[in-house]
């Protein structure tokens, strides 16, 4: 694990208004911490008491919590719900039928809503369609769709019918997703003939094709096919269907199929330290409590809010905050396709007040973006545009740089809407630690602190606490309802990944750094302790990286690592030795850089790519062999090297991989 450096100390604090707190759910820390103690004093009568106030069981729970095999914890044993139920016909049955579920804006702008009664009519023929394909309860479903009303259809059907989805981003490649389907044993697929992104049509059902042609997918025996653009694509007899004539012909009644609180819910797929990505398995009845007790925690969710999450369903953030946390918690939602620089970069400000959002849920890079192309342009500046629906905002993916976080407090919020900078991972299902609207005092980039029954800690290499104020490892103590239940189909790797021996067995991992403000007890969380990154919020393992740029047969080895970046957050540069000579001319050297990057870009999806491809005759390495990271991270920084290098075997090297190419 890498040296984690101090932070600068931050001393803005920005106390919840007292309009604010009169109307929080959780109102004062008086109301935070009386949560925290009864957890504390009574972990899994707290957790009980959650999930029956929260969730509709078809048969109760007998136990909240089952340790004995832990680290493979369970929740809510004994228990048995219908995931999609308690998000539709629970709040369909509460009256809220007629009320919109979703508000679709379409790259283009077209803005299709629907009622809960209407969402529940489209995920029923959908189901009942993938019922009479074969799909059975248990069966994996890998879905790469296109941001839509029918992909949260589409998870909702397989939710419904018990099936596992494993949702895939749209900006995969046909590799990765064949890998995903090879590695889940997806029996269908359910994709789009095209996506959009900002006013372009890309590709998707031939991609499915490609990933499919790949080998290792038999078990897949359909390919529903969603027509977004209705561009010609060709459909295999037998094994191709369009959605709307599968679902057309089905009949609106589907009855949910009651599972187990443990069965899994869904498979997403996300970067770890080696080479292949890892299927974080979720479980039902614990993560739909989280997902919807956060929207009322942390959203501070109220009937008749507007609320939008601008995240992709290919992550986590569009599980918990699109297709489950809102529509258990019976909200409207905005759901958009396209960018937020298309048509202009003043998409998002424009869509807030249209649909007049009032809680807004992004990512500090499109913050930071955004902030760029205001300052270029007034016309697409939030001050052009009346934000003053918006009473709460969010920051999820990455750490928000103080910068970012006032200009985001100042102009999109009018100093009025409090942010709640969320810390959580793929892996736990939900947050973990964050700012509640009406009780913390906000600190500019600290995600402050942990949610009620969120046990987090910052220990050092051996496990043991370190006192605020000592940066060390983020671990959380005790399980909870929404963590990653296993590594789908690799139980020992999640042992060792999340639970490692070195901490004593019983901590959960979480990967960062961070360290705890020394008055307040504040987390700011402070990157990757690993070899992942995080570019644009989205992590990406090196190794991945490496492995893809070693398969290209120019590359006899490379080394991957961040380099911090103003927009992206952190930027990948890849060191690359050549099987042949370096070319010592700038231009070749240009060419070949551009072709590996486009390499990676096919093999893995364009988010992988490197920004930069430095060529060297040779690594730095110690005596061993071991590729001295460290060094390369100051290289590419350009920092000039003040690390002792007498145990590397080739220091001449240093001077030409510091050199951009
Ligand atoms: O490094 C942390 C960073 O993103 C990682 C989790 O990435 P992923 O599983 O893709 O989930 C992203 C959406 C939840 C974490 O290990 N991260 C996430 N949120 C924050 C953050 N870093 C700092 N501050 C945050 N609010």
């Amino acid at each position: 694990m890498s040296a984690i450096q101090s932070v600068s100390h931050e001393t803005r604090v920005f106390n919840p208004s007292e309009e604010f707190k009169r109307q929080a759910n959780i109102s004062g820390m008086a109301a935070y911490k009386a949560l925290c103690d009864e957890a504390e004093r009574d972990f899994t009568g707290f957790w009980g008491r959650l999930a029956n106030e929260n969730l509709k069981f078809s048969k109760p729970f007998t136990q909240v919590l089952d340790e004995t095999n832990a680290p493979f914890y369970k929740w809510f044993t004994g228990g048995e719900l219908n995931v999609s139920a308690n998000c539709l016909e629970k709040n369909i049955d509460a009256g809220l039928g007629d009320k919109v579920a979703i508000i679709f804006e379409a790259d283009g702008g077209e803005v299709t809503k629907v009622t809960y009664k209407e969402l529940l009519t489209r995920v029923n023929k959908l189901a009942n369609g993938l019922k009479s394909l074969g799909v059975n309860k248990g069966d994996r479903v890998v879905i790469y769709m296109p941001m839509s009303i029918e992909g949260v259809a589409a998870m909702h059907a397989c939710a419904r019918i018990g099936a596992i989805h494993s949702v895939v981003f749209g900006g995969f490649s046909a590799k990765a997703l064949q890998d995903r389907i090879v590695d889940t044993g997806a029996v269908a697929v359910i994709t789009a003939d095209q996506q959009v992104r900002g006013g372009k049509q890309l590709p998707l059902k031939t991609i499915v094709d490609e990933a499919l042609s790949l080998g290792g997918c038999e078990a897949v025996k359909n390919v529903i096919v969603y027509k977004r653009t209705g561009a010609d694509v060709g459909m295999q007899a037998g094994r191709d269907v369009y959605m709307h004539e599968l679902a057309g012909k089905q009949s609106d009644q589907c009855a949910p199929v009651m599972v187990d609180s443990e069965h899994p819910l869904f498979i997403l797929y996300t970067s770890g330290s080696t080479g292949k990505p890892k299927g974080v398995q979720h479980s039902s009845a614990g993560y739909l409590l989280w997902a919807l007790l956060t929207m009322k925690w942390t959203f501070d969710l109220k009937p008749n809010d507007v609320f939008w999450c601008t995240a992709d369903i290919g992550w986590v953030t569009g599980h918990s905050y699109i297709t489950y946390g809102p529509l258990a918690a019976g909200a409207t939602q905005i759901v958009f396709e396209g960018v937020p620089t298309f048509p202009n970069a003043g998409r998002f400000w424009d869509m807030i007040a249209r649909h007049k959002a009032t809680i807004f849920y992004t990512a500090p890079t499109a913050i930071r973006s955004l902030i760029k192309a205001s300052e270029a342009d007034e016309k697409v500046h939030p001050k052009s545009y009346d934000l003053s629906s918006l009473r709460l905002m969010g920051s999820v993916g990455e750490p928000i740089n103080p910068e970012a976080w006032m200009w985001y407090y100042k102009n999109v919020g009018g100093e009025r809407c409090p942010i709640v900078d969320t810390f959580w991972q793929t892996e736990t299902g939900g947050h973990m630690i964050t700012p509640l609207p009406g009780a913390t005092p906000l600190v500019p980039g600290s995600c402050t602190l942990p949610l009620p029954g969120i046990m987090a800690a910052v220990v050092d290499e051996t496990g043991g606490d370190l006192p605020n104020g000592q940066g060390g490892i983020l671990v959380v103590k005790r399980p909870w309802p929404s963590m990653i239940r296993t590594i789908w189909g690799d139980p020992d790797r999640f042992k060792k990944s999340y639970f490692p021996e070195e901490l004593g067995g019983k901590l959960y991992l979480a990967g960062d750094g961070a360290v705890r403000d020394k008055d307040n007890g504040n987390f700011t969380i402070m990157g990757r302790i690993d070899d992942v990154l995080n570019v644009s919020g989205h992590r990406m393992g090196t190794m991945e990286i490496e492995s893809s740029l070693v398969a290209n047969e120019l590359v006899a080895e490379a080394a991957v690592v961040g380099r911090p970046d103003d927009l992206t957050g952190e930027a990948i540069v890849a060191f690359v030795v050549l099987k042949g000579d370096r070319p010592a001319d700038d231009e070749l050297r240009a060419k070949l850089a551009n072709e590996l990057k486009g390499w990676v870009g096919k093999d893995i999806g364009p988010i992988a790519k490197p920004k930069e491809i430095r060529f060297g005759d040779n690594l730095p390495k110690t005596r061993s062999g071991k590729i001295m990271r460290r060094l390369l991270r100051s290289l590419a920084k350009g920092e000039q090297i003040t690390q002792d290098t007498s145990t590397l075997e080739n220091p001449a090297i240093l001077d030409q991989l510091g050199k951009a190419n």
